[in-house]
């Protein structure tokens, strides 16, 4: 079957299996590896993508299923020179060590702040749960996703002091951050 998939701006048109899953989609037809396929049974949370406005386990979603819509990897976050805060943030904050999971978790987090821009620690762990990551531990994790959210507020509150993500000393300190 034909489908036309929007990715991250770029519209698709692919002849793929009906039963051909969005994550190898994704990683085997378009070459977009960012997302990563960890599990076989739902539960890593690595393959985290947006399918239209909402984060999905692209791993639980046919491609066919994405036939018209639009979806949103890690590749969309930011760019080079000009990253998107969360990935400012996992980097100032050590949110990753592997990097396995960093893909998953920070779509997550991108939807989480766009929906509450002041999460508590809590609140980040529960939109979170659903994802796992096997070498960080989550307490850095949740400070990268608290210092996006000062960072971003920072900017609502006009402007970030001193400069955009990506420029070394600007925007709230790691260490000012707690999880
Ligand atoms: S690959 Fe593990 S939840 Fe999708
Ligand atoms: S950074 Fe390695 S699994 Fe999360």
């Amino acid at each position: 079957m034909q489908i036309t998939v929007s990715v991250n701006g770029d519209a698709y048109t692919q002849e793929v299996e009906p039963r051909l899953l969005l994550i190898h989609f994704l990683r085997d037809e378009l070459r977009l590896t960012g997302s990563h396929w960890g599990c076989d049974t739902s539960n890593c949370g690595a393959c985290v993508v947006w399918l239209d406005e909402t984060p999905v386990k692209s791993c639980t979603v046919l491609a066919a299923m994405a036939d018209g819509h639009r979806v949103r990897t890690v590749e969309g976050m930011g760019m080079p020179g000009r990253l998107d805060p969360l990935q400012e943030g996992f980097s100032r904050c050590h949110g990753l060590q592997c990097g396995f999971c960093t893909p998953g978790m920070m779509l997550t987090a991108r939807w989480l702040l766009d929906h509450n821009p002041d999460p508590t620690p809590g609140e980040i762990r529960e939109a979170l749960s659903g994802q796992v990551c096997r070498c960080t531990g989550y307490e850095n994790i949740v400070r990268s996703v608290r210092w996006a959210a000062q960072y971003e507020a920072a900017g609502r509150d006009g402007g970030p002091s001193g400069g955009g993500p990506g420029e070394t000393g600007h925007g709230p300190t790691a260490t000012g951050v707690t999880g």
